[in-house]
């Protein structure tokens, strides 16, 4: 897999920097291209002569080439950005991360960062004291440029360079030479998305009672837009739907926002006959308040009653409209009755696949960082996922997504 690839690694200054020279051994070794840019930092723990020997290629330190070397090139980053297939950033440190998710680019490796495609891998590995790295700063900026697309693996436990053990080590060049193999086969797998236009709807909704008051729910919106950032990275043309959330768009996905069910319902319709695939991962509200006050409602009696009126059922509607060829994909959040009330949804709405979400407060369903789903298809057949991460899980459902589409449709 490594074979023939151009691989980027991006060196700061931390003492996990001796460690790349090996790496880089192990990355020629297997047959790849690397060329290595060097932080000014990074020059202090790992030099620029091991690593062209290693790497038998120029080493890049600077953003301009020396003067004394004749070579007027003041756009290398460019060249270099659009030269790698994957750009690996090891040891990562809090200034580089602070500076990549801030869009700086006072050196070679910011400014090649920024020159990347949106779709071209980055791996970040963040080695730095465990107290640094669980800094609300760090956090913050890792946080970000997880959300728009590098891949950041934690550092490991073990003895640190401040003689204290701890969190912050960085991984050998074994396994981080295994992560950017992962990494590179994820990125050119065929995927029967490729092409495919994809709308998925993500979020709460939010129904007015009032100018300054509304129903809604505990949806973060994480589910959908992971599986929106899971399409565009398997070439789908990607809309989401998204209801009031605070997220980052995904890259290369085109984000409609909208409030209601009923504005949902309405931005779907526009792609109910044109979409190949509607994934419904939105908690719409089932009803919404007949008849919203104008301006905020005043405090009178001890009782006030709302009389609520039914919301369209979008995905229904789509299975009730959709033609052969099409796939509509759900999920069923259920507290009790999980397979049965799931099973019964799917086919009352006339769905390829449902997601059966069980909600237990905890570790699956609204505001948290994994989830555990169970995969309903058209044979009813149950396959239980894991507990996952959201994004894994998201392209656990993508790859069931994926046999579904007919080759040639
Ligand atoms: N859904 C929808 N439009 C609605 C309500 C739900 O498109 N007005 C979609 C959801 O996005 C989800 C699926 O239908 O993919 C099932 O939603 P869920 O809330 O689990 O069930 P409901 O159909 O609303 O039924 P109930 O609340 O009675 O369980």
């Amino acid at each position: 897999m490594l074979r023939g690839k151009n691989i980027i690694i991006a060196i700061c200054g931390g003492i996990a920097a001796y460690k790349i020279p090996v790496l880089v051994r192990l990355l020629k070794k297997n047959g790849a291209n690397v060329k290595v840019v060097l932080t000014a930092s990074a020059s202090r723990f790992v030099s620029e002569l091991t690593l062209a020997t290693v790497s038998q290629e120029q080493v890049y330190c600077s953003l301009f080439p020396p003067a004394e070397s004749g070579n007027v090139d003041y756009t290398r980053h460019i060249s270099l950005g659009e030269w790698a297939d994957i750009f690996v950033v090891a040891p990562a440190t809090a200034n580089t991360i602070a500076k990549l998710a801030a869009g700086l680019c006072d050196d070679m490796l910011s400014a090649c960062f920024l020159t990347l495609r949106p779709n071209k891998p980055v791996l970040l590995f963040p080695a730095m004291d465990g107290q640094m790295f669980n800094s609300s700063s760090v956090q913050r900026n890792l946080a970000l440029l997880l959300a728009e697309g590098s891949r950041i693996i934690n550092p490991e436990s073990g003895e640190l360079a401040s003689g204290q053990c701890g969190l912050g080590r960085m991984p050998e060049p074994e396994a981080i030479a295994a992560l950017i193999e992962e990494e590179l086969q994820k990125s050119c797998r065929h995927s029967s998305l490729q092409g495919k236009s994809v709308v998925i709807t993500a979020g709460p909704t939010r129904e007015k009672i009032d100018g300054v008051r509304f129903i809604s729910n505990y949806s973060s919106g994480k589910m959908g837009f992971a599986l929106a950032r899971a399409a565009a990275e398997r070439g789908a043309k990607v809309t989401l739907l998204a209801g009031p959330v605070s997220l980052v768009t995904p890259p290369l996905v085109e984000r409609v926002d909208v409030e209601s069910a009923k504005e949902m319902y309405d931005a779907a319709c526009t792609h109910f006959e044109t979409c190949d695939v509607f994934i419904s991962a939105a908690a719409i509200a089932d009803y919404r308040p007949e008849a919203p006050f104008q301006g905020k409602l005043k405090k009178t009696g001890e009782e006030l009653t709302l009389t609520l009126k039914k919301n369209p059922d979008i995905l229904a509607e789509f299975g009730k409209q959709k033609s052969p060829g099409q796939i509509a994909v759900g999920f069923a959040l259920e507290c009790e009755d999980g397979l049965k009330n799931a099973i019964k949804k799917r086919i009352e709405k006339n769905l390829d696949l449902i997601a059966l979400n069980f909600y237990d407060g905890k570790s699956s369903g609204f505001e948290v960082e994994t989830n555990m789903l169970t995969l309903i298809g058209r044979d009813n057949e149950a396959t239980l996922l894991p507990l996952l991460s959201k994004p894994d899980a998201a392209n656990r459902l993508l790859e069931a997504v994926e046999k579904l589409i007919q080759p040639g449709c």
